[in-house]
């Protein structure tokens, strides 16, 4: 496959930034974790994939790449979001260990969860120890933006904590009727659950990089946005994706009777594949065959489809923010490929 001239660069400014946001934060989140100790840290070390036999794959590092392109946004050093860039890869990551417990879920980034490895009590406690280093490296850093910075992160914690237990709450409500989860209710949810950090990721590493707090909210909306289009992205995957590329279980969220964009939408769409959706899902979805036959019937009443055009709407609210924020040119292209990956990613 050939991209045209300008594609291609793009492309090249996305991977030069993520690179650029892994090699400045990798060592400080390497020394934090191995300052947990032998015990706690070598759970950490797991979680990361920096073990022997490990993955080597820490993530793909979007949060603290985004912190990196707003400092430079705002005319600052790469260097000068580290303490932001550090702390958000750290909740975010305290953050996954924990949601793989609530949702039950038994793989991470291709390995066995913490949970799965090594119980659920260490998998509470590593995650508990990443969430106050989190605020340690952002305010031991002595950096002016930092206090600032760092009530911002409590903020968006706040608003995680709140998603992720909506996200939970939904599991209990009929999945079809008057009480069901409504689209407006599922995007409240995922933007807490996802868009707070990612919004905290730009308007951090922008408060870093020297900004005003009002040109900081402006990189807040636009991080949020980009987590909305990030979730839609990722319930569309964690149904129709390849769970050798994703890294997480196929199927795992209707498996959980998760109320995921696709299936909201579809369910609400009316129709006879809708229909035969909700007295499947009603019942419980849990065969292999049950799973396969519901995918079917979401993307037959038009759920994935939805899904998808609503990750686009978001991706053209970010392009939005970023037209009104003045920017280097190399900068905006940064911000333009990452922004595009997301959307076509399989990861
Ligand atoms: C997964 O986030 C959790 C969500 C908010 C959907 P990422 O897909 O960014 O996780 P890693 O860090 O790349 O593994
Ligand atoms: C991710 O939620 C949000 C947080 C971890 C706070 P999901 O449960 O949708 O993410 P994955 O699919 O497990 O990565
Ligand atoms: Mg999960
Ligand atoms: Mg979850």
């Amino acid at each position: 496959m050939t991209f045209p001239a300008t594609a291609r660069a793009d492309h090249e400014l996305g991977v030069n930034a993520i690179r650029r946001a892994r090699e400045l934060t990798e060592p400080v989140l390497r020394e934090l974790v191995d300052r947990l100790g032998p015990s706690l840290g070598g759970i950490g070390r797991y979680h990361f994939g920096w073990w022997a036999g490990g993955s080597g794959a820490a993530g793909k590092a979007l949060r603290p790449t985004l912190a990196v392109l707003a400092a430079e946004a705002v005319g600052a050093e790469a260097v000068d979001a580290v303490p932001a860039a550090a702390a958000v890869e750290l909740v975010h990551n305290f953050s996954l260990i924990h949601d793989d417990i609530i949702d039950n879920d038994e793989l991470r980034r291709g390995q066995p969860a913490v949970w799965k490895e090594y119980g659920v009590p260490a998998a509470i406690l590593i995650g508990d120890a990443l969430h106050s280093e989190a605020f340690g490296v952002l305010l031991s850093s002595g950096h002016p933006g930092a206090p600032a910075a760092a009530m911002r992160l409590a903020t968006a914690m706040r608003e995680v904590v709140v998603g992720q237990v909506d996200d939970i709450r939904f599991t209990a409500r009929p999945w079809t009727g008057e009480q069901a989860v409504s689209v407006a209710e599922y995007q409240a949810m995922a933007e807490a659950k996802t868009g707070a950090l990612l919004a905290f990721s730009a308007a951090g590493g922008a408060l870093l990089g020297g900004a005003e707090a009002a040109v900081a909210d402006c990189f807040d909306r636009l991080g949020r946005h980009l987590g909305l289009a990030f979730q839609c992205t990722d319930d569309v995957l964690g149904i129709w994706g390849d769970p050798v590329r994703t890294g997480k279980p196929v199927f795992g969220d209707l498996r959980e009777g998760k109320r995921t964009l696709p299936v909201i939408a579809a369910l609400a769409a009316g129709g006879a594949a809708s229909e035969r959706l909700g007295v499947l899902v009603e019942r419980g979805v849990r065969t292999d065959f049950e799973l396969r036959l519901a995918a079917e019937l979401v993307e037959e009443a038009g759920g994935r489809e939805f899904a998808e055009q609503e990750a686009a709407r978001h991706l053209a609210e970010v392009e939005d923010c970023l037209t009104s924020l003045a920017m280097p040119a190399e900068t905006r292209g940064s911000f333009d490929a990452l922004a595009q990956s997301l959307i076509g990613r399989s990861r």
